[in-house]
């Protein structure tokens, strides 16, 4: 892998995120947020209605190694249906590395929904490892789940600004990775909550109908700053954040 910007040098994706402590760059009212997406050339987040077909390998590095350095990661319930989520650290050394670093071996598992129509029967659930925390607008009750569940209800949606504060304060969550999906990017993006980018684009076209990294308006065109940009293959990888 090679980095384009700030500099030019050999590098891999170990080496870029060793540096990274997102942790320490808590808000007082709220973790700090990072985007995590990947998409084609043409913009699109799916092919075939899911995000794997479309990044490579060093991608998934990337995805892993980012994981190995938020407290938690956050979902919208459209990938949850979508992507069928697992453990997010699946992987025990990777787990011993966060630890190593100060942070939970796993991740706090973190799902936005409107309806609690969630996929029960995904691993996430079943697997009995780590914890999840959905913040629903639902009062149906979840059922019973292998793995730790705990549900906090709003009324009518879920206030995303409430849903981070509750993080901060009573789950001591520093900072958070967003991997989506597009509708709940747009509305973090809206609401001024999203410090950081990291897209993958991949040396693909999908065209067809296929939603983009971001849907939904935006009160104004969001500014970013590139912080690095690396490159594999012909796959770019980019960190933007807020300027
Ligand atoms: N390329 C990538 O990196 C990437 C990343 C992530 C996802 N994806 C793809 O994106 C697609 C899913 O897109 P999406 O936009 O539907 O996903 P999404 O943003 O993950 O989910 C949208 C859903 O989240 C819930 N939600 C979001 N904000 C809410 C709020 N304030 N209050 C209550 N509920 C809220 C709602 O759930 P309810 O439906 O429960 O009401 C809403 O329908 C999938 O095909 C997935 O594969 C791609």
């Amino acid at each position: 892998m090679r980095r384009l910007i700030p500099d030019l040098s050999e590098t891999t994706v170990g080496q870029q995120l060793d540096s990274y402590r997102p942790w320490e760059c808590a808000h007082e009212d709220r973790p700090y947020l990072a985007m995590n997406f990947v998409a084609t050339v043409d913009g699109r987040a799916t092919i075939g209605g899911v995000s794997g077909p479309i990044g490579s390998d060093a991608d998934t590095a990337m995805l892993v190694g980012l994981r190995t350095r938020f407290d938690a990661v956050m979902i919208g319930a459209g990938t949850m249906r979508a992507e069928r989520y697992g453990r997010p650290v699946a992987d025990q050394a990777v787990r011993e590395s966060r630890e190593r670093s100060g942070l939970p071996p796993d991740p706090l598992m973190v799902i936005v929904s409107g309806r609690l129509d969630l996929p029960w029967d995904a691993p996430l659930f079943t697997e009995g490892a780590g914890q999840v925390l959905v913040f629903t607008a639902s009062e149906v009750e979840p059922p019973d789940t292998a793995t730790s569940l705990r549900v906090v209800h709003h009324e009518d949606d879920v206030d995303l600004i409430a849903a981070l504060r509750h993080l901060r304060h009573e789950h001591g969550v520093r900072a958070v990775l967003c991997e989506g999906g597009p509708h709940l990017f747009a509305e973090l993006q809206g609401l001024g909550l999203v410090d950081e980018l990291f897209l993958t684009t991949a040396p693909k076209l999908a065209g067809g109908g296929a939603p983009r990294i971001l849907e939904g308006e935006l009160p104004a065109a969001g500014e970013l700053e590139l912080a690095w940009l690396l490159e594999q293959d012909g796959e770019l990888f980019a960190r933007y954040r807020r300027p």
